[in-house]
């Protein structure tokens, strides 16, 4: 679907393209792009026995894959959907071997300067191999995933906790990544920055992406949007206001809105609280906010990564919940 020129996308894992006589229906009837789950984070990517086998050659240039990525991109040529790229730098799902002398989980660290030519290269390998044999298929990159967090970081708020990124290269770390992200997207997709929880915390953000802004090598923040029924709707708008008024174009990369238990009331509220989203996003929308896509991170409840919590539009026999009728019309004024 797309509405209000707006990409309307949904998380999508390799095993629904492996059953995708399922849900081929469901997906292609209500979205027209794809995030892969996990089959473009850097932990499917990066190839550690290739890299291992390489070495002295691969110290600075790790060994890299895209088996994990066949199924979306075939599905994506086949549907006409569109992909985003998640992602290329963040502090979890991506290998310790990774940031090692000898590419061993056990391996002493590198420092800062081998570290940034391996972030170079794999940045570098993953961009161009989209860019050179897919080059209409992705319309945004997630360069930087999560590197703000103010329990989790230093005294700018940078992730500093469990970060192999942030003991490597140090507290620039998602910097630099926006600038190599920018030096080899030659310009051919949106690059942001993705974050959760952003309604706690939009004037951190801002304020360390500040220079990368004021350098032009981003383009975009998106809005993860891990809910729950109730949080402050006013705190999120709000934060989407602050974004825009920084000049970032904004999307809304993994919606879900959990609740507590399955009954009637619940739903009837989670479908409220859907539709609250959807008309927020559409005023703003109307009256020329820059928001350009809003992705659903996953198809059913039974799918979802917090199925306990029943937050998606789809029920675990694939059936539109009561949130599918609040969310859709009013999103794309139906
Ligand atoms: C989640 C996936 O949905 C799970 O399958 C996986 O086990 C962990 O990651 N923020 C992100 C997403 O940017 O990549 C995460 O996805 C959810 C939180």
């Amino acid at each position: 679907m797309k509405c209000n020129s707006l990409y309307i996308g949904t998380a999508v894992p390799n095993r629904v393209f492996s059953e995708w006589g399922k849900y081929s229906d469901v997906v292609t009837k209500s979205f027209n792009c794809f995030t892969p789950e996990n089959e473009m984070k850097p932990d499917a990517l990066l190839d550690g026995e290739g890299s291992r086998a390489a070495l002295p050659e691969s110290y600075t240039h790790a060994k890299i894959r895209f088996l994990s990525c066949e199924p979306i991109i075939k599905t994506a040529i086949s549907t006409g959907a569109k992909v985003r790229l998640h992602t290329l730098v963040w502090h979890s799902q991506t290998p310790d071997w990774f940031f090692t002398e000898d590419y061993t989980d056990g391996g002493a660290l590198v420092g800062r300067d081998v570290m940034l030519c391996r972030m170079e290269s794999y940045i570098h390998d993953v961009l161009s191999y989209f860019i050179d044999n897919y080059p209409d298929l992705i319309y945004a990159v997630d360069v930087v995933n999560e590197a703000f967090d103010r329990d989790a970081g230093d005294d700018s708020g940078v992730r500093r906790k469990n970060n192999k990124w942030y003991a490597t290269v140090g507290d620039d770390y998602y910097y630099q990544a926006l600038r190599f992200a920018k030096k080899y997207s030659d310009g051919k997709f949106g690059l942001f920055y993705n974050d959760y929880a952003c309604m706690y915390k939009p004037d951190m953000i801002l304020s360390n992406l500040k220079n990368a802004r004021d350098e032009g090598l981003i383009d975009g923040i998106g809005m993860q949007s891990h809910l729950t029924v109730g949080e402050n709707l006013g705190l999120y708008f709000d934060a989407m206001k602050k974004f825009a008024d920084a000049g970032y174009e904004l999307q809304v990369t993994e919606l879900d809105i959990g609740i507590k238990e399955k009954s009637k009331e619940n739903l009837r509220l989670q479908a409220e609280y859907y539709g609250k989203i959807a008309d927020g996003i559409a005023s703003l929308k109307a009256s020329g906010t820059n928001i350009t896509a809003l992705t659903v991170w996953g198809i059913s409840d039974a799918l979802s990564w917090r199925h306990g919590e029943y937050p998606l539009l789809f029920d675990e026999n694939l059936l539109p919940k009561p949130a599918y009728f609040e969310f859709f019309p009013k999103l794309c004024g139906i």
